[in-house]
């Protein structure tokens, strides 16, 4: 499959999981990739599928935006595809929830996303060709469980930020969606899983099993396509119909 191929994207978060995932899924189509953590696996990751690497910590804002002008600047070509998925989770009853976890999800989950746009976006408009950005909610945004109050108002806090560039950068052919998946089986939350909560968590799905990243991968490379074009400002569950709103 070719059909990306001559693009160029970039996806954070991608040392493992879902986005190490989308970023295989994205170079096996045919796109040019750059692949973006914190942690240094990152560069093994990219490395073993032919694509370039910056090790970056999304909390610090002046080192995001320093490898983002830097990497730019190296190749001369505005990225296509900006896929912001790096994420943390965290759980805390509201009334024990210490706010240094509150800040530390929001600047991680959504404020994070503001600035890989405001690096971005700039030469995708420049470029006259339009581009896609793709932001990594969650079903936690619409529904969520207890515990997950900072977790899912960031993810929330996503999916608003997302409509609301899909209105800003529309009018530059620019698409902005914001993906909600499910229960993924990845590190995420591995350490408190249990084989209970997994088939708890499987049941509520019609199609009885939990998402693996590559039903996620999937989805963001349809959009990258030129079949996902009229596709701007939604909220894409990729819940396996746990979420149906
Ligand atoms: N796994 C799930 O069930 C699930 C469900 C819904 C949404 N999501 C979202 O999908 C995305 C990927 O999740 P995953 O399950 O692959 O998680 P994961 O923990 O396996 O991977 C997250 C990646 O993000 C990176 N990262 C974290 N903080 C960073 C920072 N400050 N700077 C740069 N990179 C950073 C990590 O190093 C890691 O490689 C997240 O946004 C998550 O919230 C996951």
């Amino acid at each position: 499959m070719t059909r990306l191929h001559g693009r160029r994207g970039l996806v954070t978060g991608a040392a493992r999981g879902i986005g190490r995932q989308v970023a295989q899924r994205l170079a096996d189509e045919g796109m040019r990739m750059t692949l973006l953590d914190v942690d240094p696996a990152v560069e093994r990751a990219a490395a073993e599928m032919g694509a370039s690497s910056l090790v970056v910590d999304l909390r610090d804002d002046e080192a995001t935006r320093r490898g983002l002008a830097a990497d730019a600047d190296g190749d001369g070509d505005p990225y296509w595809l900006l896929v912001n998925n790096a994420g943390v989770f965290a759980k805390a009853p509201l009334l024990e929830m210490d706010l240094g976890q509150w800040d530390d999800l929001h600047r991680v989950n959504a404020r994070s996303m503001v600035i890989t746009m405001q690096a971005l976006a700039p030469a995708m408009i420049a470029s006259g060709r339009g581009g896609r950005v793709v932001n990594m909610a969650s079903m936690a945004a619409k529904r969520g469980t207890p515990g997950e109050a900072a977790y899912a108002a960031s993810k929330a806090a996503v999916v608003a930020l997302s409509r609301i560039a899909a209105m800003e950068l529309g009018p530059h052919q620019i698409t902005v969606n914001s993906i909600c998946p499910g229960y993924v089986l990845t590190e995420m939350g591995a350490d408190t899983r249990s084989a209970d909560q997994v088939a708890a968590w499987s049941a509520m799905s019609p199609l009885g099993r939990l998402g693996q990243p590559a039903d996620v991968a999937a989805v963001i490379a349809f959009l990258a396509s030129d079949d996902g074009a009229y596709i701007t400002g939604q909220a894409l569950n990729v819940t396996g119909g746990m979420c149906t709103w």
